[in-house]
């Protein structure tokens, strides 16, 4: 009998406590506005909530099928089609996913092999990297163009190889804000086509593009559509993110492929928020008029940050807005969001974090999906930079 517990080889060596966690923990700690951890302070839709309890007590609570609940998988099909012209057949080609952290992982170990190559333009969600290495696959990164965080498609050419299985991509782009235009898309469908090349595009934020601007999904795009998992989120779209529900949309033959690794990983869903969303989505409008919603928060915050000496980064879509530091300190950006927890009592997240190495470029990010007088509350403070 020995009660020694076996010393295991890390699968992910490199990976520590997230920024995240760090981050809202200081703050909690030090009574700091949180603007780091990228999540709505204020309540959903009550109707939203009526329609998830309406099913539990109507007794929508065993298993739903593996895919998700056929009315849900419907209701996404028909707001693709409707947004982005493009058909996805509920029964073959969506499926409903514990959110979108489970649909990019799902994707990863459904088509990467050990010693493929999977690119990623960093900065990237934290998320991404580790799946990649969970499936045996080498991580490719690309860095996105410092400054503007636009693609730069001459190094994401130079960085394709034939052991290339996938690329992936995140547009409205967390942490920068920016948002891929047409061209880009065009640009990457034009590279792309010659290739096997998968595409794993997530927009978990397709409904946060402010200024009139268009979210350019890659289901716009034949070419791109032909060959890409896209992911979504329910809970950046409906102010729920601890629900957990996303889905994917992928032409048939990779939705089989993802499913066979969905079956075992979470197997399904679960079933009475399915059905309020279903309900729920009946309505478009709380989808459509999210942009003017965030937008005139993202107005009301930059318009407060413009008394900071802080350099404002366009927030061209998503609740994030980056902000260069150099006029208001020297430090580094994880030491500066450290101070600017404990000493002005606000959280940001460094965008090293999003970075494999680490590369410190003086940027930070702040997230606006606060109600207004939290977003008050943190500019009255950081009016002292
Ligand atoms: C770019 C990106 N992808 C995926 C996710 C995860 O979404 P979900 O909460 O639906 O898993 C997030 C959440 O912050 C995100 O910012």
């Amino acid at each position: 009998m020995t009660d020694r517990t076996p010393v295991l080889e890390s699968k992910l060596p490199a990976v520590g406590t997230n920024i995240f966690t760090i981050m809202s923990g200081l703050a909690t700690e030090r009574g700091a506005v949180n603007l780091g951890q990228g999540f709505p302070d204020f309540e959903c839709d009550p109707k939203l909530v009526q329609a998830v309890t309406g099913a539990m007590t109507e007794g929508l609570n065993q298993y739903p099928p593996m895919t998700g609940i056929p009315a849900l998988r419907q209701a996404v099909a028909d707001k693709v089609q409707a947004m982005y012209s493009h058909r996805y057949d509920p029964a073959t080609e969506i499926t409903i996913t514990a959110g979108a952290t489970q649909a990019i992982i799902t994707a990863v170990l459904a088509v990467v092999h050990p010693g493929d190559e999977v690119i990623v333009l960093e900065p990237c969600y934290d998320s991404y990297v580790p799946n990649i290495e969970l499936a045996g696959g080498t991580v490719v990164p690309v860095p996105l163009t410092p400054g503007t965080f636009r693609p730069d498609f001459d190094k994401i050419a130079a960085a394709m190889t034939p052991r290339t299985r996938a690329i992936i991509i995140n547009s409205p782009h967390n942490p920068s804000g920016t948002v891929w235009r047409r061209e880009d898309m065009l640009r990457l469908q034009e590279l792309l086509a010659p290739t096997d090349v998968l595409l794993i595009s997530d927009e978990v934020y397709e409904h946060m593009v402010y200024d009139a601007a268009q979210h350019q999904s890659a289901a716009r795009f034949p070419g791109l559509a032909a060959r890409a998992f896209i992911v979504s989120s329910f809970g950046k779209t409906y102010h729920v993110t601890g629900w957990k529900v996303g889905y994917v949309a992928a032409p048939a033959s990779l939705t089989t492929e993802f499913r066979k690794v969905h079956q075992f990983n979470v197997f399904t869903v679960n079933t009475p928020v399915q059905h309020g969303l279903a309900t729920y989505m009946a309505d478009p409008q709380p989808y459509v008029q999210l942009p003017a919603f965030y937008q005139r928060k993202r107005d009301l915050f930059r318009e407060g940050l413009k008394r900071t000496r802080f350099k404002l980064l366009p927030s061209e879509g998503t609740y994030f807005q980056c902000v260069d530091i150099s006029a208001v300190s020297q430090m580094q950006e994880t030491e500066f969001c450290q101070w600017l927890t404990t000493e002005i009592g606000v959280a940001a997240i460094p965008l090293s974090a999003f970075y494999r190495e680490g590369f410190d470029q003086r940027v930070v990010r702040f997230c606006f999906a606060k109600k207004d007088e939290t977003l008050q509350l943190a500019l009255d403070r950081l009016a002292k930079l």
